[in-house]
C-alpha cells in the first residue's frame, strides 16, 4: 500500500526530540515490507536540508485567511533514507533553523497541512494512508474530511499517532480563517474547551489512534491534559503500539560514533574502552560507576528533580560514583546543573546542548542511564540504552513501564514509582550494589543487549491498523 508519513520532525532532517526518530525509522522498516512509503515535513534550514540535493517537484500558494504564501514541495534525491522524503517549503515561515518556538507557529503548522493536502491533490492516484503525528498534523483527518477542496481525499484512511498528548496546538476561533474551507455545518468538531484543539480533532475525526506504547494509552484515559473524556469515547478505534528502534543507526557492533565497537561477547571490554574515553572527555573516574542522563531539561522528564539527586548522590557517595549530563531545556535547571560542577569537580559534569554523537558515546560509555520521567509516552532512551549495555534506571511509567523490568524481578533495569528525589536517590543506592556484584550486574547487561526492540517486528502492527480502517472505508 501507498503510505503518506506526516510530521513536524523526521531524522535526520529535523529532530527535537523522539518524535524525529520514529518518523525517521518507522518508514523504512514499512519500505522494507514491501510498502510505498512516503514522508513530508516542512523545509525547515536545517543543516541536512543545505547539505542534501532536493529535486522540485511541485509549486503553488498555500492560503492562509487573507494571505497566501507561495511553496514548493521538493523531494531528496538519493536512496540513502530508505523512504521518499518531501519537504513543504514555505520561505516565510519555514526558513528558519529551529523547528518549534516561533510565535507564529499555528500559522506555520495550519499553512504546512494545508500545503500538504494541496499538493496531494494535484499529485495523481490518492495515497491508501496518511499517518499523522501529534497535534501539528492533527487538522489533517478533519481537512480530508470536511474541506471542499480535498474531497478526494475524502476516502482516504488516516491514522493519528500521538507520541504526546500534553502538546495539543490549541488556538482561538478568531483563526478560523486560517483553514481551508469547510462545511461549515461541522465546526463543533474543531472546539475542545472552547478553542480549536489540533490534536483533539485529529482524535475525533481520525479513522484510527495509536499511542506509542500500551501503557501510556491506558494513562491518557486518566491523565491527558484536559482530554481525558475525549480518549476514553476514542478507545474502541485506538491503540498502543510499543515503538521500535533503528537498530540499524544503534548498533554497538557497528556504530562508528563510538570509541570502540562491541557485540555482547566482547561488551565488557568493549564498555569499558568506551568508557575510558567519555570519563578522559569529561574529567571523570573510569573505574566508579557512571550514571548519565540523556535528554531534555523538563519537568515532563524528571530534569528539575536531577539537581538535587544528583547533589545528594555524590555528596553521600562521594568519590564512589560518577554523574555525567547531555541536555538542554529549561534555563533554570541548565544553571542548577551547571552550578555543581564546582563542588563536584571529578566526579560530576554537564554538557548543556544536544549532540547526536556524543549521545552514542555515553550509551556505549556509562554503567547506568537515568529517566525518572514524570510522563514518558513511551521513550526510545532506555531502548538505546539496553542495546548498548546500559542499565536504565527509570520510573514506572508509559513506555517505561513496558520495556523496563526490575531486575529484582528478574528484570533488565532498575524501576522506581515515583518521580522523587528520594526515588532516584534509593535507586541509584540499588545500582552501585549492583554494580558491586560483577556476576549479576553483567547477566543483567547481558540480557538487556539481547532483547529485540528492532521495527521489523513492530511494523507490522502498524499495517493491521491500517488495514482496518481501510476495509471500514
Ligand atoms: C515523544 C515522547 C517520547 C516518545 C517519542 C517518540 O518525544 O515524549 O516518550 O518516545 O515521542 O514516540
Amino acid at each position: 500500500m501507498e503510505i503518506f508519513h506526516i510530521s513536524a520532525e523526521c531524522y535526520p532532517m529535523a529532530k527535537v526530540g523522539g518524535l524525529a526518530d520514529v518518523v525517521g525509522a518507522l518508514p523504512k522498516y514499512q519500505n522494507k515490507a514491501g510498502h510505498q512509503v512516503r514522508v513530508v515535513v516542512p523545509g525547515y534550514d536545517t543543516k541536512f536540508k543545505e547539505e542534501n540535493v532536493f529535486e522540485s517537484v511541485y509549486e503553488g500558494d498555500v492560503k492562509l485567511g487573507n494571505f497566501s504564501f507561495p511553496f514548493r514541495v521538493l523531494k531528496e534525491t538519493s536512496d540513502k533514507l530508505g523512504f521518499e522524503l518531501y519537504l513543504i517549503e514555505i520561505k516565510e515561515l519555514f526558513d528558519r533553523k529551529d523547528v518549534y518556538g516561533y510565535e507564529d507557529d499555528i500559522e506555520r503548522f495550519v499553512a504546512f497541512q494545508s500545503a500538504t493536502l494541496d499538493w496531494l491533490i494535484v499529485r495523481g492516484e490518492v495515497p491508501d494512508v496518511i499517518n499523522c503525528h501529534d497535534h501539528h498534523t492533527g487538522l489533517i483527518p478533519f481537512m480530508m474530511e470536511f474541506g471542499y477542496k480535498y474531497s478526494k481525499l475524502k476516502n482516504v484512511a488516516s491514522v493519528i499517532t500521538i507520541h504526546n498528548g500534553l502538546y495539543q496546538g490549541q488556538f482561538g476561533f478568531d483563526k478560523l480563517n486560517y483553514l481551508p474551507e469547510f462545511d461549515l455545518t461541522h465546526v463543533k468538531i474543531l472546539e475542545w474547551d472552547n478553542c480549536i484543539n489540533s490534536l483533539a480533532v485529529g482524535v475525533k475525526c481520525a479513522g484510527a489512534v495509536t499511542t506509542v506504547s500500551p501503557s501510556y494509552l491506558n494513562e491518557i484515559n486518566n491523565w491527558a491534559n484536559g482530554l481525558e473524556s475525549l480518549f476514553n469515547m476514542s478507545r474502541h478505534k485506538s491503540k498502543g503500539i510499543l515503538n521500535g528502534i533503528d537498530i540499524e543507526v544503534w548498533d554497538p557492533s557497528k556504530d562508528k560514533m563510538i570509541e570502540e565497537q562491541y557485540t555482547i561477547e566482547s561488551l565488557e571490554n568493549g564498555k569499558q574502552k568506551n568508557k575510558e574515553k567519555l570519563c578522559s572527555q569529561f574529567d571523570l573516574d573510569p573505574t566508579k560507576p557512571l550514571f548519565s542522563f540523556i535528554g531534555r531539561l523538563f519537568d515532563e522528564k524528571g530534569g528539575d528533580l536531577l539537581p538535587q539527586a544528583s547533589a545528594l548522590a555524590l555528596s553521600e557517595n562521594f568519590e564512589e560514583i560518577n554523574i555525567l549530563i547531555l541536555g538542554s531545556g529549561n534555563v533554570i535547571i541548565e544553571d542548577q546543573l551547571k552550578s555543581l560542577l564546582n563542588d563536584y569537580q571529578g566526579n560530576y559534569n554537564v554538557f548543556i546542548g544536544y549532540n547526536e554523537e556524543l549521545a552514542h558515546l555515553i550509551y556505549a560509555g556509562s554503567d547506568f542511564l537515568l529517566m525518572p520521567s514524570r510522563v514518558e509516552p513511551c521513550g526510545l532512551n532506555q531502548m538505546y540504552s539496553l542495546r548498548y549495555g546500559t542499565v536504565p534506571i527509570v520510573r514506572r511509567t508509559g513506555g517505561l513501564r513496558d520495556t523496563v523490568i526490575d531486575f529484582g524481578d528478574k528484570g533488565n533495569g532498575i524501576c522506581h514509582d515515583q518521580a522523587s528525589v528520594g526515588d532516584i536517590y534509593y535507586s541509584i543506592g540499588r545500582a552501585i550494589g549492583l554494580f558491586n556484584d560483577k556476576k549479576s550486574f553483567y547477566e543483567i547487561r547481558k540480557l538487556g543487549m539481547g532483547i529485540d526492540h528492532s521495527w521489523e517486528s513492530v511494523c507490522q502492527e502498524y499495517i493491521e491498523v491500517y488495514n482496518i480502517i481501510i476495509q471500514a472505508k
